[in-house]
């Protein structure tokens, strides 16, 4: 399909859907109804995005529906946001996206119960502003875990349990976080447990990033390992995926699927997207790298993208019998958590007005394998 004809494929698509201002399902009619991402790779794995509550009407709740079948609330549901205070939830955005979700048959990853990033201050002070013990952390763990996962329980079908507790220097294995320097490495065993207990049909997932550094997988690959050993209840592994032009290189994706997967458990890439610049995790700049101001989107940045997201999407399908779901992390390129870091960036495969990008055609243009590999079910 030539880009013109892509053009009108998509703006038909577009029409051809019915909005409703409250929950209803968003119909499309089947005449005209193009294929989405989720369309091409439903014989393979769940096609998701990370969504924030102002997608949830209009054209970006239509690209949602017509493209994917599962989503991740990309801030709702962690703890600072979802439990300012002690004795407060706020579960309005959260819901509003579960909600969404429930009415248009899309699946939902729960993001995330535990992480160093974006957790409230209360959670680690007394009243007093002393630091609690570890037993009224451990306590205030599982407080907040079984009553978000609860709340969810028809909803959500797997929960990023604990994310990025995995060091990135070499010589260090755990991150020294707040929950660490209080708890050592049981509120990582213990998040866990609180989880299971809460929802024992929930898959639960260490999710990190930088999973395809050889030392920092082995450490991961160490931990999970343990934990398997140990009957924690631990189901699966999101490998974040905050990628860009020149990482992470082919072998080392494909060892990273391959060592988790040998430990018997699935893998998800939870977090995909693909910065235009090179440079650490997404593309952030690193210490004394020059910023760049560029806001188009050239084709100096559009080919090496091509050839990273084909290369990767290849590398999925060919790892289909341990690989359960791709999300993005974010819906198109107007919008990315990469924006504002001194340059507008452009990492997903819908551009700033929601048109499929030449590397969107890419990715859907495969030949099937003919007998897709059995795996575990979601
Ligand atoms: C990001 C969100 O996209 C931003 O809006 C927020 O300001 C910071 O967090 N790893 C994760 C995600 O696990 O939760 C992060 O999301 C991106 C990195």
């Amino acid at each position: 399909m030539n880009k013109f004809t892509s053009i009108l494929v998509i703006s038909s698509v577009a029409l051809s859907f019915t909005y409703c201002s409250s929950g209803s399902k968003i119909s499309k009619s089947s005449s005209n109804a193009a294929k989405g991402l989720k369309d091409y790779y439903k014989d393979y794995f769940l096609m998701g995005v990370a969504i924030t509550p102002r997608n949830l009407k209009g054209e970006d709740s239509a690209l949602i529906v017509n493209n994917f079948n599962s989503v991740t609330a990309e801030n709702a549901m962690k703890m600072g946001p979802i439990h300012p205070k002690e004795n407060e939830y706020f579960w309005k955005d959260a819901d509003a996206i579960a909600d969404f979700a429930k009415n248009q048959g899309l699946k939902m990853r729960g993001h995330t119960l535990c992480w160093h990033s974006q957790a409230p201050a209360w959670m680690f002070k007394d009243e007093k502003g002393d630091t609690v013990s570890k037993e009224v952390l451990l306590q205030r763990l599982k407080e907040h875990i079984t009553t978000v996962v609860n709340r969810y329980k028809d909803r959500v079908y797997g929960w990023d349990v604990v994310n990025e507790v995995i060091d990135d220097r070499d010589s260090v294995f755990y991150r020294p976080s707040i929950w660490y320097k209080i708890c050592g490495e049981d509120f990582i065993m213990k998040a866990f447990e609180y989880a299971h207990a809460a929802d024992p049909k929930a898959i639960l997932f260490y999710n990190d990033y930088n999973t395809e550094n050889p030392k920092k997988r082995e450490k991961i690959y160490q931990m999970v390992k343990k934990m398997k050993e140990k009957g924690i209840p631990i189901h699966a592994v999101g490998l974040q995926g905050h990628w860009s032009i020149n990482n992470p290189p082919r072998e080392e994706l494909e060892k990273s699927i391959n060592m988790f997967a040998s430990l018997g458990l699935p893998v998800q890439v939870t977090e995909l997207d693909v910065s235009v610049y090179g440079g650490r995790q997404g593309g952030q700049l690193s210490q004394g790298q020059r910023r760049d101001t560029t806001t188009v989107f050239t084709p100096e940045m559009e080919e090496p993208q091509r050839e990273k997201y084909k290369m990767i999407f290849d590398v999925f399908r060919q790892h289909r019998d341990k690989v359960t779901g791709i999300t993005f992390w974010n819906l198109y390129d107007r919008y990315t958590w990469l924006d504002g870091r001194g340059r507008k960036n452009f990492p997903l495969l819908f551009d700033i007005n929601r048109q499929p990008k030449k590397a969107y055609w890419d990715v859907v243009n495969f030949t099937p394998e003919k007998a897709p590999a059995n795996k575990q079910v979601l």
